[in-house]
């Protein structure tokens, strides 16, 4: 087969463009219509016609799939509208990182930044970022409102960041203003323009903390692969701009949409405390749950079919972009009976016993240095860290801190509540889908009340 095969007219949009839950949420059925195809036509943000799997087994297939790279260098000539069209994930495809590397390349670059996520230094950032949360949360005592975006993701974003990137406490709310702004911003316009300029300032003061670094992080790592020639300025700088975004679009993403559940879902407010017999095994289910029914990735990175192939039983040809919609894959009831309901009890598919073992200590990168086998070791059966040679490297950390965000939050604030009404809350984005503001009212007693004053995000 030869030439391009467009798609069927009228896709859905895979990340619904309407930033309203409404567009959001019927975009979201018509993606996991049980009658539809495993691999649909969709429209990616910008416009771009993709197909998405959007049932877990062909989404894991997809993700392992051998006639498909990450890598768009590998492809030569444009396909697709490429390379002069510009697209809101143009970063992760173009930028020299781990999601735009397939194959030795990739996991030679996953080898270098690997042992900063090993179970070890996962439990060590785990607990100094533990005490960051406290921090965090106890800096909220008194209030009688707050924003659950600026007060506790963004500053938790900030830290993470700041952890693993060697970014000093200075310069951490900074840079999370860059990435969200970089990551957030429309290809093409002056707004672009100008925040990637900051994103690309941003990059550069880490690289400069990483030569001044007492300390080992996955910055001096990638600078030292620098200087010994292992990798180029691009792949320095492409490789940090992706653990700089990608840690600060994943937790200020989750961390509001997990605590909008709660805040919406008495049950699971209630797990999240581990008020049930199951104690803290259970509230760690009721994460997974949060995590499935919450990934702050709509859909991965975008894969390129390396030759015209069939998949799933749909030709393509070559250079199509085919995703995986994490969304429609964690929503599938063949997988998840009742896929909506949040059932930290129900049968995982990929594990017996949903309170066995302990997730936040599961760690994908412990026995392989890069972590490329971790999806044969992955605890949950959802989509939200992926699945594969590029599954999430954050992945422990993430679990670790979303359930300790959350649980310290609703410990803290037992009668939180939601300070606006639902439809007043505006979502963000299309790959990923944001709250830029989550005010909640923490219902202290009058009289125990500070002033509410923001923080540097408010
Ligand atoms: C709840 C939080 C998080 C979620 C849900 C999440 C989700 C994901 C997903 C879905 C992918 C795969 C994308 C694809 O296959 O196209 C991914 C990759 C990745 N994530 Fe995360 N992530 C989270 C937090 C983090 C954090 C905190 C870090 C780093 C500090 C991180 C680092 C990475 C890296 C380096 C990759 C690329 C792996 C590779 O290509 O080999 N993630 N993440």
């Amino acid at each position: 087969m030869t030439g391009a095969h467009p798609p069927a007219p009228g896709p859905v949009p895979l990340a619904c463009p309407a930033v309203h839950e409404r567009g959001f949420t019927a975009a979201a059925r018509r993606l996991t219509a049980p009658d539809g195809p495993a691999l649909r036509p969709v429209t990616l943000g910008g416009g771009l016609r993709a197909w998405a799997a959007t049932g877990p087994a062909v989404a894991r297939g997809v993700l392992t799939d051998p006639r498909l790279t990450n890598d768009i260098g590998e492809l030569g000539g444009p396909v697709q509208g490429f390379p002069d069209r510009r697209y809101p994930e143009d970063f992760f495809a173009h930028a020299p990182q781990l999601l735009s590397a397939s194959g030795e390349r990739h996991r030679g670059l996953r080898r270098i930044v690997a042992p900063y996520f090993t179970a070890a230094a996962t439990e060590r950032t785990g607990v100094r970022l533990r005490e960051a949360l406290d921090r965090i949360i106890g800096s909220l005592a008194g209030r009688g409102r707050i924003d659950i975006v600026t007060d506790l993701a963004l500053p938790l974003a900030g830290a993470t960041a700041g952890e693993i990137l060697g970014i000093v406490p200075e310069r951490r709310d900074a840079a999370v203003t860059a990435a969200l702004a970089a990551s957030g911003a429309v290809p093409g316009t002056e707004e672009a323009r100008s925040a990637h300029q900051v994103f690309a300032q941003t990059v550069l003061h880490i690289i400069g903390a990483a030569r001044r670094s007492p300390e080992p992080t996955a910055a001096t790592a990638l600078l030292h692969a620098r200087q010994s020639g292992r990798i180029g300025n691009a792949e320095l700088a492409g490789m940090l701009g992706m653990l700089l975004i990608g840690t600060v679009d994943s937790l200020s993403t989750v961390v509001p949409s997990g605590a909008l559940m709660a805040l919406r879902r008495p049950e699971v407010r209630h797990g999240l405390g581990a008020g049930h017999d199951g104690g803290p095994a259970y509230a760690t289910a009721v994460t997974e749950e949060i995590l499935r029914l919450n990934p702050p990735f709509q859909h991965t990175g975008w894969r390129f079919t390396r030759d015209d192939c069939v998949l799933a039983g749909v030709p393509l040809p070559r250079g199509a972009v085919v995703v995986t919609s994490v969304l429609a894959a964690n929503l599938d009831p063949a997988a998840w009976p009742d896929p909506l309901r949040a059932d930290p009890l129900r049968a995982d598919p990929l594990r017996a016993d949903p309170l066995r073992g302990d997730p936040l200590r599961g760690d994908p990168a412990r026995a392989d240095p890069t972590g490329a086998d971790a999806h044969r070791r992955t605890v949950a059966g959802h989509l939200s860290f992926g699945h594969g040679p590029h599954y999430c490297l954050g992945a422990a950390l993430g679990r670790r801190l979303v359930h300790e965000a959350l649980t310290g939050l609703f410990r803290r604030f037992p009668r939180l509540s939601l300070a606006v009404p639902l439809d007043e809350l505006t979502w963000h984005g299309t790959c990923l889908r944001r709250l830029d503001r989550l005010p909640a009212h923490t219902c202290l007693r009058a009289g125990a009340q500070k002033s509410d004053s923001p923080t540097a995000f408010g």
